[in-house]
């Protein structure tokens, strides 16, 4: 009898299979049969990830600095139109940013199926719509790409990390209750730190071994401009000779 059917057939087609008749489409059980192949392909695509991850595998950056300098935060790729938008509506206004245009964006994104009820599907026959998902796209591309721009050009203009890689390990300061220890953390402090291991200033721990009294002070009247002011901001003389006194006895081992 197959050998009839065999015969039968018009040349091209495919085999009739006997069995195929007495399963209509759409009647195969959902289980096991279509969840086992639907978890074979899942399998297979975890078994690819897991080969991915394991041939190219993500390393760790530098370990977290609660205390960064320089580091400016920025929202991964996807979210940067939205960071972008933020930055239109600065200060009291930013809930448009956050709330009102996204909301009204998402929320005639929902309603699209009622407001643009056409039968037509040719994207040229629904020009509406098609013209506010074009412009909405590009929109979104030049807010993301602005971001990235804007990003690059703040950390080209950051100021850089104070380089303490030869602070001396020895960091006691030497204070004997000179009158230009107060005159530091009223007046250089905020920039070379309380603890004058540097902030946007380098540090002062040691400094007395690279310079004595006296050209401290001809050091700190001259300033380093632009990011040290004349006198460290100071226009008094005795203030600056105390300081510059005071510092020359920070000698570091
Ligand atoms: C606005 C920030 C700021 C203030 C305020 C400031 N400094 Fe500075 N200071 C700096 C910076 C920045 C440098 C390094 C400039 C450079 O190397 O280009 C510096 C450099 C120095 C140096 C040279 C350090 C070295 O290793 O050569 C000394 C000394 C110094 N400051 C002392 C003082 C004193 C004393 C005061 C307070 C009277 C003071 N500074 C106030 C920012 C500041």
């Amino acid at each position: 009898m197959a050998h009839d059917h065999f015969r039968d057939r018009i040349p091209g087609t495919p085999r009739f299979k006997e069995k195929d008749k007495k399963k209509p489409l759409g009647t195969e059980p959902f289980f096991p049969n279509f969840l086992l192949k639907e978890w074979i392909v899942g399998s297979l695509f975890l078994v690819a990830f897991i080969l991915w991850i394991i041939f190219n595998p993500v390393h760790l950056t530098d370990v977290a600095d609660p205390n960064p300098s320089g580091f400016i935060p920025m929202p991964d790729w996807y979210f940067l139109f939205l960071y972008q938008l933020l930055k239109y509506f600065p200060g009291d206004m930013v809930w448009m940013g956050t709330v009102v245009i996204p909301g009204i964006a998402s929320g005639l994104l929902i309603l699209a199926p009622w407001l643009d009820n056409s039968k037509a599907r040719h994207p040229f026959k629904r020009p509406v719509a098609t013209t506010a998902m074009v412009l909405t796209l590009l929109l979104m591309i030049w807010m993301t790409y602005e971001a990235e721009v804007q990003h690059e050009d703040a950390l080209a203009n950051a100021p850089k990390p104070v380089d303490k890689s030869d602070m001396p390990t020895d960091t006691a300061i030497v204070d004997e209750g000179d009158a230009g220890a107060a005159v530091f953390k009223q007046s250089c402090a905020g920039c070379h730190g309380q603890d004058m291991k540097g902030a946007v200033g380098p540090y002062l721990l040691g400094v007395g071994n690279k310079y004595d009294a006296a050209q401290l002070e001809e050091v700190i009247t001259k300033g380093f401009p632009p990011g040290m002011p004349p006198g460290g901001g100071l226009s008094d003389k005795e203030k600056i000779k105390e300081v510059a006194a005071w510092l020359s006895k920070q000698k570091q081992k």
